[in-house]
């Protein structure tokens, strides 16, 4: 399988940092050429984007309309320094969160206005769209549990929002799903990783049958 790119969405501790590198290793094993990724992040400018949007002190009191634009300043880096390059050369690009985090997470749970965040968005990716977006889908307050255990410090700026604000975003991916069901599948997250990754190989064999 080459020339692919897939992303992972979902809400904080569904799985996808884990599952990414479960696939990755499967597809290597398998003789394809893999560039594992993230959003924010990917490229020297894009992880610094990232310490301001996730860690930084400066971060805290962001406004919504800053933070959408560093996270398309990063992507919009990214697509053009790392993901299409890596795609025109055959390899499967996996990326941990891309652009449907920012419809869900600044759109549907931040609220701000959905024209103004696909026009972003749009003008980040240029055209670079995955191939397949796997949303691992939990309870949000399962997922919190999860990221809150994982975490050995406190959490980090994306993780202090009151629970609302994940329900909502477990909603986006949902609905963004039933909108655009050909490039997106929804795999249950609350299984056991094992079955998690039963299940993403299924939906990787469906979609892409050459291989
Ligand atoms: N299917 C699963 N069942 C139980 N625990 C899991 C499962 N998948 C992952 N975990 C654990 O839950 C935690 C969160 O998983 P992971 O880091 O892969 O999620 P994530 O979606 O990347 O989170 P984040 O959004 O915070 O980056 C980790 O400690 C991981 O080991
Ligand atoms: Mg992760």
């Amino acid at each position: 399988m080459s020339g692919r790119f897939i992303t992972f969405e979902g809400t904080e501790g569904c799985g996808k940092s884990t599952q990414l590198s479960l696939l990755a290793g499967r597809l290597r094993a398998g003789g394809a050429e893999v560039l594992e990724t993230r959003e924010p992040g990917g490229t020297p400018l894009g992880e610094d984007i990232r310490h301001l949007l996730i860690h930084a002190a400066s971060g805290q009191g962001m406004c919504p309309q800053a933070e959408v634009l560093l996270f398309a300043a990063s992507r919009a880096q990214h697509v053009r320094e790392v993901i299409r390059p890596a795609l025109a050369e055959g390899k499967t690009v996996l990326c941990d969160r891309f652009l449907d985090s920012t419809t869900v997470y600044q759109g549907a749970a931040r609220q701000l206005p959905s024209k103004e965040v696909n026009a972003l968005n749009a003008f980040a990716v240029d055209g670079c769209l995955p191939d397949l977006t796997l949303v691992l889908d939990i309870p949000a307050e399962v997922g919190l549990q999860r990221a809150r255990q994982r975490a050995s410090d406190a959490p980090d700026r994306m993780e202090q929002e009151e629970l609302a604000f994940y329900q909502a975003v477990r909603q986006g991916f949902l609905d963004l799903a039933r909108a655009e069901p050909e490039r997106f599948a929804v795999i249950d997250g609350t299984s056991s990783v094992e079955a998690v990754t039963t299940a993403i190989q299924s939906v990787i064999a469906e979609r892409f049958p050459e291989k």
